[in-house]
């Protein structure tokens, strides 16, 4: 059976002898969404390792590959650990589809999002982000869920400069200028907590920047993809880092918890850009980034961006907020998860050169 406590500082993931004989032979009562992008596919391979059965959703356009590539990290057997998995096509805007894959479910874990800094994305964020969790919200009032877990972000926290470090007390301050990702995740939220006042008991996680293997052309995996290409520029922006592994064991441990109709901020460390672009670049063996960019020139390369997106019909490298959010400095504290948890983060560094063996192979 698989261990945390035993396993975790040493970060590897024992494979179980026979897979078959620990996963039980019942139906699903777990419900996972975004099972295809880097939270919900590892999510999906540590509760398929901790034997439980669940059922995942996917849309016509997912792909599966990537998840199998995502659950070879964890076992030798990923094979048999992904045919466990019994996948539903769905996509959280299609109410129908939804509702049949909530038979039986008893657990949520809610993922699935769209992840964007382009404005172009803003209608799809909100119909996705926001009415997408309040229809996870109302199935699971209507099919009487025990538990709901919403995986949100640090983008719903209040960035009021004057704060130190930011924690589950600063409430989203809409007088700021919030950019569209964070008014849908925050939105989302607020469906959330609307569950709770209709009975559904929830937990939610508000993590950090996620690192972790797989998905290495796409949002943060980007980080790795592109140190490996010689990328050599680096900004001064500071913001909390946190693994994906921890960010899917700190979900299944408040989930199994008696904690509800509570958020925690997951971050297992403030470092600014530079420092984790460095030790990634050092992680896979290149050099590390050596080009500072200072907001003056972001400004300049996300308009250029612009227009080279204009003309060519390829989605621009970097945004105006994605520039603008690379120079902000936030810290954010992890002390609640650590205190009513006993949660313990794996150290950044650890989880880099992980993430950069899984990268290399
Ligand atoms: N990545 C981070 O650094 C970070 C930080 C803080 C919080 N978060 C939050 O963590 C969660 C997971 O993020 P991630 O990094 O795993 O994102 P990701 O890799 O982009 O995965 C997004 C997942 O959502 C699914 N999805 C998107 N729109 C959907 C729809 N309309 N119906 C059904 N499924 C849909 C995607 O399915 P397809 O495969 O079909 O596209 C995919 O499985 C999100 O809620 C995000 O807001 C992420």
């Amino acid at each position: 059976m698989y261990d945390w406590n035993s396993t975790q500082k040493k970060r590897t993931f024992e494979n179980p002898k026979n897979l078959n004989s620990i996963l039980l032979q019942h139906k699903p009562n777990i419900l996972v969404t975004g099972g295809t992008g880097l939270v919900g596919s590892h999510l999906l391979a540590q509760l398929g390792l901790q034997g439980h059965t669940i059922r995942a959703i996917r849309r016509s356009t997912s792909s599966l590959e990537a998840v199998k590539q995502v659950f070879s990290y964890y076992s030798d057997d990923f094979l048999a650990l992904f045919d466990k998995i019994e996948w539903v096509e769905a996509d959280l805007c299609d109410l129908p589809a939804l509702t049949l894959a909530f038979e039986g479910i008893t657990q949520v874990y809610h993922c699935a999002a769209i992840v964007s800094f382009k404005k172009s994305d803003y209608d799809a964020m909100r119909k996705t982000n926001i009415e997408g969790t309040a229809h996870m919200v109302n199935l699971s009032l209507d099919f009487q869920v025990e538990k709901f877990c919403y995986v949100s972000s640090i983008a719903t926290l209040d960035k009021n400069p004057n704060t130190e470090v930011i924690d589950e007390q600063n409430e989203w301050n809409p007088e700021h200028n919030n950019y569209g990702y964070a008014i849908t995740k925050y939105g989302g939220e607020m469906e959330v907590w609307r569950g709770t006042q209709e009975g559904l008991n929830v937990v939610i996680v508000n993590p950090g920047v996620i690192l972790g293997s797989g998905f290495w052309g796409h949002n943060t995996g980007q980080f790795f993809s592109n140190a490996a290409k010689g990328f050599k520029f680096y900004t001064m922006g500071e913001t909390g880092f946190v693994g994906v592994n921890d960010v899917a064991k700190a979900m299944i441990q408040l989930m199994a918890s008696t904690l509800v109709n509570e958020r925690y901020i997951l971050v297992s460390e403030n470092r600014s850009f530079q420092y984790v672009l460095s030790s990634i670049a050092q992680a896979i063996g290149v050099s590390i980034p050596k080009i500072k960019i200072t907001p003056f020139w972001s400004e300049i390369a996300w308009r250029l961006a612009a227009v080279y997106s204009f003309i060519t019909g390829k989605p621009a490298l970097i945004t105006k907020q994605s520039a603008r959010a690379s120079h902000q400095k936030f810290s954010y504290a992890s002390q609640k998860i650590k205190d009513q948890l006993g949660f313990e983060f794996e150290p950044l560094e650890q989880t880099i050169q992980r993430t950069a063996k899984d990268f290399l192979k």
